[in-house]
């Protein structure tokens, strides 16, 4: 067979490719929203790959950066320089920053920014000669990421069950997920207020907790639920009471996915660690970072004196130069603004597909929107999940030309904590996806996320029978 005729999957191909059982198509290039393969297909990137490319595909001023960081120097070892790369970028970040929180260390991957942002909370407690303050605590559903104590703090069951002999055991708040909060917006409801967090603190021994990590808004966990404007507040007051460190991811939320600059900004809390990754560099490097100020840094400085995370690539320039040049575009382009203005836009012409046949609800903020699949409108049924229903959708509407994420399991079992009345445990059903696209998004092509995506329940509704079974 020749090269041309091998067909890009597992095993023809060398790639060791994600999914082991499909053909991938090949991308060429990209422009804006647009990806195109080598085929001649084009397909409208409406969730920036995996909330990566915030400003866009082909932007040549960030490869022209990047080429020319690499012609200077493309690798120093951090532990030895730092170079103006790494101190510019953090200068610029610093200035977007919230106050007392700028001090950013340069990473590569989100599930690397929670790993060393964990570790950096146990590390803060030692030094404060707190030892046995090691417990996390997180939300469910929720996702950190894929390495060992991200993916522990996950409440992914299908992710985690595999590995479970090698994860740590987790305490998990139910997060706030307000469609399917049995509370119907009851303003005393202890998981939407986030109060429930101080029950887990007591029943897990405050002295024993080092933090509690939370997504400021739901990522594709919950399907862009955003919480109540007193949750943050609260868990902060709770988290202070009991001196367990608030830790924000805001891989997914921040770099301005969902109009400003952070999620937590539209709260007006300032956590104590936070994380960053996927759009910071707009996906033209790999770039991740931990932020964290003074109040924690101070006693590693005055104790051990170095945090003990050393990664070969941690804050290589070739990296930060991406970031910054992102950075740079973003400010230059009013990027964030263009965010909330587009993304208050994209959220009304999303409300049309409420009305579509099996959409339960459809929510979000800015440039983040999920919306989630139901058998039942009126009762919320999930659909059984031998049916795949979010995963079926997704295949139909990268046929057609739209890319969304999907997501899975997070109306009950596997992802769900123990919701106060919930038996549900164990069914891992739900179904969603996630519509982010890139912030320099046209009104015209919002227009065509609307128009691809209902074309693409359509023939994903004809495939289900009345009594909700695949034809
Ligand atoms: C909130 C959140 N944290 C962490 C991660 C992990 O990031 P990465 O996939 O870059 O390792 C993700 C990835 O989706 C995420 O959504």
């Amino acid at each position: 067979m020749s090269r041309a005729e091998k067909k890009l999957r597992y095993p023809e191909s060398s790639v060791f490719y994600r999914n082991l059982n499909r053909v991938y198509p090949k991308i060429s290039h990209g422009e804006g929203v647009w990806l195109f393969d080598d085929a001649g297909k084009r397909y409208l990137d409406a969730c920036s790959g995996a909330f990566v490319a915030n400003i866009g595909h082909g932007v040549p001023e960030i490869a022209k950066a990047v080429s020319e960081q690499l012609e200077k120097v493309a690798y120093v070892n951090g532990t030895a320089f730092t170079t103006e790369s790494a101190e510019e970028l953090a200068a610029q970040l610093a200035k977007l920053s919230l106050r007392g929180l700028d001090k950013f260390y340069f990473l590569s991957s989100g599930s690397e920014a929670v790993e060393a942002a964990l570790k950096l909370s146990r590390h803060y407690w030692v030094e404060k000669n707190r030892p046995q303050k090691h417990k996390i605590i997180s939300q469910s559903p929720g996702y950190h990421g894929n390495t060992l104590l991200a993916m522990s703090a996950s409440a992914r069951g299908h992710y985690k069950k595999i590995y479970q002999p090698w994860l740590l055991d987790c305490a998990m708040v139910p997060a706030p997920y307000a469609y399917r909060c049995d509370c119907g917006g009851n303003l005393s409801c202890r998981v939407c207020s986030g109060t429930i967090l101080e029950e887990i603190i007591l029943k897990e021994g405050a002295d024993t907790v080092a933090a509690f990590i939370m997504e400021p808004v739901g990522g594709s966990s919950t399907g862009a639920s955003v919480p109540r404007a007193d949750y943050l507040r609260n868990v902060r007051e709770i988290c202070d009471r009991h001196d367990v460190l608030l830790i924000a991811d805001e891989v997914l939320t921040g770099a301005g996915r969902t109009g400003k600059w952070l999620a937590t900004e539209h709260y007006g809390v300032l956590p104590d660690i936070m994380t960053l990754g996927k759009g910071i560099s707009g996906g033209y490097l790999p770039l991740s970072a931990v932020v964290a100020g003074e109040k924690i840094l101070d006693p590693i400085a005055k104790g051990y004196g170095s945090f003990l995370h050393a990664q070969t690539f941690s804050h290589a320039p070739s990296i930060c130069s991406a970031g910054l040049a992102a950075i740079r575009y973003i400010q230059k382009h009013g990027l964030i603004e263009r965010a909330a203005k587009m993304g208050d836009l994209l959220q009304k012409k999303l409300e049309a597909l409420k009305e579509l046949p099996f959409v339960g609800d459809v929510r979000g903020i800015g440039m983040l929107a999920g919306v989630e699949f139901v058998s039942d409108v009126k009762t919320k049924e999930p659909f059984p999940r031998r049916l795949k229903f979010a995963e079926t959708f997704t295949s139909i509407a990268q046929d057609l030309g739209l890319i969304v994420w999907p997501n899975v399991g997070q109306a009950d079992g596997e992802n769900a904590a123990d919701r106060p009345g919930r038996s549900t445990a164990g069914l891992g059903r739900g179904d969603l996806v996630m519509i982010a696209p890139p912030f320099t998004i046209a009104e015209f092509e919002i227009d065509l996320i609307v128009s691809f995506f209902k074309e693409a329940l359509e023939k994903t509704a004809s495939k289900i029978t009345v009594t909700g079974e695949i034809k």
